[in-house]
């Protein structure tokens, strides 16, 4: 099967890529490197023998898109591109209504055009807002509370109304929770560029000395020890869980929704102290003030994607918190450019 990854060249669509080559897939990244390098592509062949096919494109650009359709012959597509900050969407929602709706938009009309008919969306956990109880489930109601978020929600529901009226299409939201973690042979891995904003790459950036202190967003939320609780979620598993959506329902007509998450909560305390274990290195934090927008808990109940994809999260917060250390201790300022 030829699979056009968008987003290839980021962080979880290069750990998907992987994964697409070991189960006998054929990738072939579409991406605008707005936010990764072209240097990820030595990295996947040393870990996996092969190098995808590239294709430098934007999303938003159409006859780009069915050129390339078209010459690949690409039976489906899973489309991570898109941007992600949270932050910056506040202050720019012009540009993640643009890439993360019309781009969407544009991206389906596409493959309407050229005969695709199966699509894998890269959502978000955040669609659940903030949940009025955990662990989460499919059926929660769900709403946005800043324009990435709304992005997402729109998306999916672009997309459902899509797929109803074109009920021979399979499409498929997959719901990701926290990704954290790295390849484990320390060869790929998250690079943000600039300040992180994610806990994780946060506190690896501390742990290699790049960052003084780790900021903790508030300790008074009622958690197990006051700070906030998050699923957090390999993202070798996380790139699996791809593989399986594509076998079992990539050539199922319909609408299918999933989340993909671990099942088990843990705190900014618990990711800190399994992550000074992993490395042996001290993570400094100082506790401030909540990070406003956050809310108190959220992790995933999986079942349903066990029970109809045969797929569940194996990894352990050992495994995270050490193949994150292998990355970053080996790339401490993350790709060469
Ligand atoms: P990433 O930024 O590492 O990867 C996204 C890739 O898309 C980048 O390589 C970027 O260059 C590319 N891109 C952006 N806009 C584009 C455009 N208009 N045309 C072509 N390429 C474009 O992000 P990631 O963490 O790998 O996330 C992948 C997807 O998963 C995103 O859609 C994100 O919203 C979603 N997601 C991420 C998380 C997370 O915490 N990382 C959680 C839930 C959902
Ligand atoms: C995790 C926990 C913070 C940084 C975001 C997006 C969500 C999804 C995943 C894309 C929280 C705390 C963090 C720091 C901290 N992305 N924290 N100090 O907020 O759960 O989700 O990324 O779809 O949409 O909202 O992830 O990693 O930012 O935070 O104390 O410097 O770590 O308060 O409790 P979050 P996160």
């Amino acid at each position: 099967m030829n699979i056009l990854v968008t987003g290839g060249m980021g962080y979880i669509g290069s750990h998907t890529c992987i994964q697409l080559i070991h189960a006998g897939m054929t990738p072939i990244i579409f991406d605008n490197l707005d936010n990764s390098k072209a240097s990820v592509l030595p990295r996947i062949e040393k870990v996996c023998g092969q190098q995808p096919q590239f294709i430098q494109g934007d999303i938003r650009n159409k006859q780009r898109l069915i050129e390339v359709l078209k010459q690949h012959d690409i039976d489906a597509v899973i489309h991570f591109a898109g941007l992600k900050a949270v932050g910056e969407s506040v202050q720019k929602p012009l540009e993640y209504y643009d890439n993360n709706v019309n781009g969407t938009l544009v991206l389906v009309d596409a493959m309407r055009e050229c005969g695709v008919k199966s699509l894998v969306f890269s959502s978000s956990a955040t669609v659940y807002g903030d949940p009025a109880s955990v662990p989460i489930t499919e059926s929660f109601p769900t709403s946005a509370t800043n324009p990435y978020g709304r992005s997402k929600l729109m998306v999916e529901e672009c997309l459902t109304d899509f797929q109803a009226a074109n009920p021979e299409w399979s499409i498929t939201l997959l719901r990701y929770f926290n990704p954290v973690g790295s390849h484990p042979s320390g060869e790929l891995g998250e690079d943000p560029q600039g300040i992180p904003n994610n806990l994780m790459p946060f506190v690896s950036q501390v742990a290699v000395g790049r960052r003084e202190f780790l900021s903790v967003f508030g300790s008074d939320y009622p958690t197990k020890d006051g700070t906030g609780v998050r699923d957090y979620i390999h993202v070798m598993d996380l790139a699996d869980g791809h593989i399986a959506a594509l076998q079992k329902v990539g050539s199922q007509s319909g609408l299918h929704v999933y989340n993909l998450g671990t099942g088990n909560g843990s705190s900014v305390l618990e990711m800190v102290a399994a992550f000074e274990q992993a490395s042996g290195q001290p993570v400094p934090y100082q506790l401030v003030e909540r990070r406003p927008g956050d809310i108190a808990e959220c992790w995933a109940d999986p079942s349903k994607a066990e029970k109809e994809l045969g797929w569940v999260a194996t990894k352990t917060l050992e495994d995270m918190t050490q193949d994150t250390w292998r990355w970053q201790s080996g790339n401490p300022n993350g790709y060469p450019e």
